[in-house]
């Protein structure tokens, strides 16, 4: 089969054009002495013999979906530049699909360009209009591959939408882009403005919003397959740039466009699930506005109204994730009661001092969406850990003057101590599960020199779409 990608084409993305026979390049009567390149991981080896350009992937011993998946991007990462239209690729000795997958998956996201900005942008030569690269690999494998390029196509997608910078990635440019999921006819698309959102009392969203000129967005976007059984219901947050507000940022201020990162994991999960054509019903809340400064942003010491009815005293600004989730959390619970609910979210430093960039934090009430996600998560690098929800760390936000506070009494135990506030509106559902993303969604590794997107959960997410 044949990978084009026709950047001409209305659609994003790549697809497939399946071969005639083909003669076939056949590596096996290369010999390669193995003091010289042994398959060794994160090695590779460049051989020209006649009129070809040979480049063997080290891929060790020990293949894991993160390991193809990295080894792959890095070769397309790397070859931005390469000097031919057709390019042929040998994947016949991976014989499990997930391997499959990720290696198709790690060959797309190495065209990603983080240089929105660049006066003098450089395409990547795979997605020159007569690109083609040529897949030696069984036939029992095109759903695979044609499911790498689609879970690669929304993650490159996800990739965008954090790393581009708060004034391009406003709230409402979320909302457009959830609203352009509506040329699939299975999504919906609802969006609350600052005045829709306060005729309806989300008072805790509303209060983070008030110091932005930005429009808040309260988006809901739903996906409904008449052949599901099962409803999932998603809230990601999704604070466009978060300051800190009054409690201002005196560090890391600068990364904080990617505060949207859950919001946009919902985004690109939805995409996804849709693009696979899943059986199951999906509801996503995204609440989405920007934690700024001025006149009329909310304080330390107020006390506000949520959509639950609850108040809240506001001890510190900063944490302002959990206003918009607690929001996000009663709408869902009110108008969609979905059977399984996940909240993701940048929601605490804490989470990035406990695990950095390995895990994501998970909290959980319900021991099988525990093993799922964990299992899941485990299969494709996507990797979460447990913390406890254990009633020790509630009395720490409990107040004197309102229902619950906004930060525990001590500054320890920050991430499950969050997840304690948002525990509270959960209304004791049996099967929610709270990710803290803070250290995963936004990382530093070879692909970029700075901290960049790494859309982790939007696979794991589908993924578990496709398991419950
Ligand atoms: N958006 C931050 C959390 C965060 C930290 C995201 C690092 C990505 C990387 C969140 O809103 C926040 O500011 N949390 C504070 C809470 C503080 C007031 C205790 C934190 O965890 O530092
Ligand atoms: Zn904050
Ligand atoms: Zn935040």
């Amino acid at each position: 089969m044949i990978i084009t990608y026709n950047p001409q084409s209305e659609e994003k993305g790549f697809w497939l054009i399946p071969s005639e026979e083909k003669e076939q390049v056949s590596f096996h009567d290369l010999k390669i002495n193995s003091d010289i390149f042994s398959g060794k991981a994160n090695t590779n080896y460049t051989l020209a013999l006649n009129d070809s350009v040979y480049i063997f992937i080290g891929l060790g011993d020990k293949l894991t979906y993160k390991s193809i998946k990295t080894a792959f991007r890095r070769f397309a990462h790397q070859n931005k530049a390469i000097k031919t239209n057709d390019l042929k690729i040998d994947l016949s000795r991976l014989d499990d699909h997930l391997h499959v997958e990720a290696a198709i998956s790690g060959l797309m996201l190495g065209t990603y360009d983080l240089g929105h900005f660049k006066v003098d942008k450089k395409k990547h030569a795979f997605l020159n209009q007569d690109f083609t690269i040529e897949l030696n690999i069984d036939n029992t494998f095109q759903s695979t591959v044609e499911k790498a390029l689609k879970i690669a196509k929304n993650q490159l997608d996800t990739f965008d939408c954090v790393d581009l910078p708060a004034h391009v990635v406003t709230p409402i440019h979320l909302a457009e882009k959830a609203k352009s999921l509506e040329k699939n006819v299975k999504i919906s698309v609802k969006v609350f403005d600052r005045q829709e959102a306060e005729k309806i009392g989300l008072h805790s969203f509303l209060a983070v919003a008030k110091g932005s000129e930005n429009e808040p967005q309260f988006i809901t976007i739903t996906y409904r397959n008449p052949l599901a059984k099962k409803h999932m219901g998603l809230v990601g947050k999704a604070i466009t740039f978060d300051t800190g507000g009054y409690n201002i940022k005196t560090q890391g201020m600068v990364h904080m466009k990617c505060d949207m990162a859950g919001g946009a994991t919902a985004l690109g999960a939805m995409q996804l699930i849709a693009d696979l054509d899943l059986n199951i019903n999906v509801t996503a809340i995204i609440p989405a506005c920007e934690n700024r400064i001025d006149g009329k942003a909310f304080l330390p010491s107020d006390v506000i109204n949520s959509y639950s009815g609850k108040t809240i005293e506001i001890i510190d600004t900063d944490a302002e994730g959990r206003l918009v989730l607690a929001d996000g959390i009663s709408y869902l619970l009110k108008h969609h009661k979905p059977d399984v609910m996940i909240d993701v979210a940048t929601l605490t430093g804490s989470a990035v001092a406990t695990f950095g960039d390995v895990c994501a934090a998970s909290f959980t009430n319900n021991e099988e969406l525990a093993s799922q996600v964990k299992n899941i998560g485990e299969s494709i690098g996507e990797k979460s850990w447990p913390l406890p929800l254990w009633d020790e760390y509630k009395s720490q936000m409990d107040s004197d003057i309102a229902d619950i506070k906004n930060l525990a009494t001590k500054p320890t135990a920050g991430a499950i101590t969050a997840a304690k506030f948002l525990e509270f509106f959960v209304e004791n559902h049996p099967a929610w599960m709270h990710l803290d993303i803070a250290g995963v969604s936004f990382v530093d590794d070879e692909f970029a020199k700075t901290k960049h997107a790494s859309a982790w959960g939007v696979h794991l997410l589908a993924k578990l779409a496709e398991s419950i």
